[in-house]
C-alpha cells in the first residue's frame, strides 16, 4: 500500500511512525516534509522513508507530488486547514486516495470565530468522492513538544501556582499524543473504517482538578490563583499582538477554558479499538519524560 504522510516530524507524527516501525518494521512510507523539518528522529526508525519536500498548505507542492506519485492513502496530520488545497489538487490530478485526516474537536466551539474555519473545512471533506476518515482529537499532550500541558507543568514547577481565569470548573478531556497516534494507525490498518471520530482522553477533569493532579505528580504546589476572565483575555490579546506565534498563551485558549470540552469517544472505541490512557497515567509519563530531559 502506498501511503503519503504529512506532519511526520511533529509530536503525533513521530509517535505514529515509531509505532509503525514496531508493528511493520522496514515498511515503505512517503512523507511530505518542509525543508526546515527536523527529520533526525524519524530517520533513526526502522522504516524506508521516501521524502517529498514541500509545503502542505500550497497547491504547488501537492500538484508536483501528485504528478509523480499516486498514493493509495494520504494521512494528513499537518493541519486540517490545508484540506481545501489538497482536495483541489486531488481533483486536478483525478486521484481519490483514501484520506485519513486529523481535525480537532475545536469544531464544536461555541466561539464561531474559532470553529467556523473547521466547520467549513469539514463540510468540504464530506463531499470528497473517495473514502475519508476524520479523527478529531481534543487537547493533545504528552511531551515538551505539546503546546498545552507541558507549559502548565513547567510553570507550576517553577512558580508553585497557576492563574485560573474565570471559575475554572469547565470540563477538559486531554488526549495523550500516543493515543492519537494509535488511533491513526488503527485507521490506516482498517481500510473499511470511514467517517468522523472524536478522540478524547481517558479522563474528564475540571481545570482545578487538573492543577491538583499536576501538584500531586510533580510533588510541588500548583496553587490555583483565581483571576477575572477579562484580565486573561486582555493579557492574551496583548501578548498575541506583540509576540505573534511566540506568545505563551492565545486568547482562544483563555476563552475556551470557559466551555466544557468533554466528548464521548464510543464510536472510536467501537471501530478503532480506541482505549485512551487515563490523564493520571499520561501526565505521570509526561512528568517523568520532562524530568529525564531536565525540563523540570
Ligand atoms: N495540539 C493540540 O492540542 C491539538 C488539538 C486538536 C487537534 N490538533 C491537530 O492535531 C494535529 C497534530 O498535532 P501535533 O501537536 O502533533 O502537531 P505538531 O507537533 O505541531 O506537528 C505538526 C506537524 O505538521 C507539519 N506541518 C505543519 N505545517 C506544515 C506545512 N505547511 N507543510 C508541511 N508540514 C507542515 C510540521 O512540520 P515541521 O516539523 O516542519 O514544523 C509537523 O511535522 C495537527 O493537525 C493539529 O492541528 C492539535
Amino acid at each position: 500500500m502506498k501511503t503519503l504522510l504529512t506532519g511526520a516530524s511533529g509530536l503525533t507524527g513521530t509517535l505514529l511512525l515509531s509505532r509503525l516501525a514496531v508493528v511493520s518494521p522496514g515498511s515503505e512510507i512517503s512523507c511530505l516534509v518542509r525543508p526546515t523539518s527536523d527529520r533526525s528522529f524519524i530517520e533513526k526508525l526502522n522504516l524506508a522513508i521516501n521524502y517529498f519536500i514541500g509545503d502542505s498548505s500550497t497547491a504547488e507542492s501537492w500538484d508536483r507530488i501528485l504528478s509523480q506519485y499516486v498514493p493509495d492513502t494520504i494521512v494528513h496530520i499537518a493541519s486540517i486547514r490545508h484540506i481545501p488545497v489538497i482536495l483541489d489538487s486531488l481533483e486536478k490530478a483525478r486521484q481519490t486516495p483514501r484520506l485519513i485526516v486529523v481535525g480537532t474537536t475545536g469544531v464544536y466551539s461555541k466561539y464561531n470565530h474559532y470553529s467556523g474555519i473547521y466547520k467549513d473545512v469539514e463540510s468540504r471533506l464530506v463531499q470528497y468522492p473517495g473514502s475519508y476518515c476524520l479523527l478529531r482529537p481534543t487537547m493533545i499532550y504528552g511531551s515538551n513538544r505539546d503546546k498545552n500541558l507541558h507549559k502548565l507543568i513547567e510553570f507550576c514547577h517553577r512558580y508553585g501556582f497557576f492563574p485560573v481565569f474565570g471559575v475554572g470548573n469547565c470540563l477538559l478531556q486531554p488526549i495523550h499524543a500516543d493515543d492519537v497516534a494509535q488511533a491513526i494507525l488503527a485507521a490506516l490498518q482498517n481500510p473499511e473504517v470511514q467517517g468522523s471520530y472524536d478522540l478524547s482522553g481517558g479522563s474528564v477533569v475540571t481545570f482545578r482538578e487538573l492543577l491538583a493532579l499536576v501538584e500531586k505528580l510533580i510533588g510541588k504546589p500548583a496553587r490555583p490563583i483565581s483571576l477575572p476572565l477579562n484580565l486573561g483575555v486582555w493579557l492574551a490579546t496583548i501578548l498575541e499582538n506583540s509576540l505573534g506565534k511566540r506568545s505563551p498563551v492565545r486568547q482562544e485558549q483563555i476563552l475556551r477554558l470557559q466551555e466544557d470540552k468533554a466528548y464521548a469517544h464510543d464510536a472510536a472505541q467501537r471501530d478503532l479499538g480506541f482505549f485512551p490512557r487515563t490523564l493520571e497515567v499520561g501526565l505521570q509519563q509526561e512528568v517523568e519524560l520532562l524530568r529525564s530531559q531536565g525540563v523540570i
